[in-house]
């Protein structure tokens, strides 16, 4: 079977008639566990999946960046010398926008071939665009000569979101896929900005993991998130912390404003489960993660009312099925992940998709994540052919 770097490679040659001097593969993420935390130093439990952005490039002699890629996006046509002018236009739009926001914050002169080709669904709150800075990132800073350490990538890749694309995103993002590790889950802490490995071995224990893209449209996304953002910040004010984390459930409950209280209770709650699920998981205890998963979407549903009535629709039926369930990332649509034995997968699908149809909604998409998949990192064709 082709490799994806395969056929980046020969739609690079296409069309600029040379080998890349570069390729990165940068995956999607899913959010096992704590969602809506890390704006509030709190914890969360990500995994990168086998989905992914990849991108390819080499330098150019002139100031040309010339880019195309293979997911319908325009293709790119910019002088280095206009990136000044263009993002002075923020908030930037396209992968021109994000093409810009990498040359602007490296301060870079000279132009660049680039290719970028994607397995991972876009819109579908499996990171699509951290992905893509990431991946641009890495390969841009490799051809320049400059370090690809991830503490030096994840903070640009939060400001291409934050600063230039216009969009309100924590660290959760890119942290889960520069740092992701393959076969484990990365236990990350926004207070102190890092993340580390943490076994997660639900394949070891004949189980698979399944994104639900319930191909809804997120539009509430951003304005429901920045609200949320908004919100948790009101409570820590009145709870007299810098973050919820550092709040105790006995100050929450009293808190006069209600809709506070149930935002504040989320986070503190989703914190405590994050560190349930890790230390379930690490005792093999799967019965109790499939509980957390569902503890967890009822309080992002109830307390922080970020789900839709899809999303809580498409958990509800597979909790009947003693399948763990919950919706992953921002909500307001997008994916579900779903915890099972193997041998459950087919039947899954078989119920979700005809449960769908009775209700005259489009068919979700299935993606299976047999074990958690390795984070950002260079395409070396040759040791992969050897
Ligand atoms: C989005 C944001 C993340 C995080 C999640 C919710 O994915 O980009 O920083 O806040 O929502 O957990």
């Amino acid at each position: 079977m082709e490799q994806p770097w395969e056929s980046l490679r020969q739609q690079f040659y296409q069309h600029f008639g040379k080998e890349p001097a570069s390729m990165w593969q940068s995956p999607g993420r899913i959010n096992l566990m704590g969602d809506h935390t890390d704006y509030q130093g709190g914890l969360a439990l990500p995994i990168a999946v086998p989905y992914s952005t990849w991108v390819a490039g080499r330098l150019r002699d002139d100031q040309t960046i010339r880019g195309f890629s293979d997911f319908g996006q325009e293709d790119i046509h910019l002088e280095a010398q206009f990136v000044p002018s263009l993002v002075r236009q923020k908030p930037l739009r396209g992968l021109v926008g994000f093409v810009a926001a990498t040359w602007d914050i490296l301060g870079l002169e000279q132009g660049i071939d680039l290719y970028i080709a994607s397995t991972l669904p876009i819109a579908s709150g499996l990171s699509s665009s951290a992905s893509l800075s990431l991946g641009i990132l890495a390969t841009v800073r490799e051809l320049f000569g400059k370090s690809v350490l991830p503490e030096k990538m994840v903070p640009d890749a939060r400001r291409i979101e934050n600063e230039y694309l216009g969009v309100n995103s924590g660290i959760l993002d890119p942290l889960a896929i520069a740092l992701g590790r393959a076969d484990f889950a990365l236990l990350v802490d926004a207070l102190v900005q890092d993340a580390h490995p943490v076994p997660f071995d639900y394949a070891g224990k004949g189980m698979s993991l399944w994104i639900i893209d319930t191909q809804t449209p997120r539009t509430l996304a951003s304005s429901g998130y920045d609200q949320r953002v908004w919100e948790c910040q009101q409570a820590t004010h009145m709870l007299g912390v810098s973050f919820l984390r550092q709040a105790t459930m006995k100050a929450i409950r009293g808190l006069t404003d209600s809709v506070l209280q149930a935002r504040a209770r989320h986070v503190v709650k989703e914190n405590q489960r994050v560190r349930w699920t890790v230390s379930a998981a690490q005792g093999g205890d799967w019965d109790r993660v499939k509980f957390l998963f569902w503890a967890s979407h009822w309080s992002l549903s109830q307390d922080f009312m970020v789900s839709t009535p899809v999303l809580d629709q498409t958990v509800m039926w597979l909790q009947e099925m003693g399948v763990g369930a919950r919706l992953t990332g921002a909500g307001f649509g997008g994916s579900v992940i779903a915890l099972g034995d193997v041998v459950q997968g087919k039947e899954i699908i078989r119920r979700l998709t005809m449960a769908y149809t009775d209700k005259g909604w489009q068919s979700p998409r299935f993606l299976e994540v047999a074990r958690p998949a390795a984070g950002l990192h260079k395409v070396i064709p040759d040791n992969i052919k050897g």
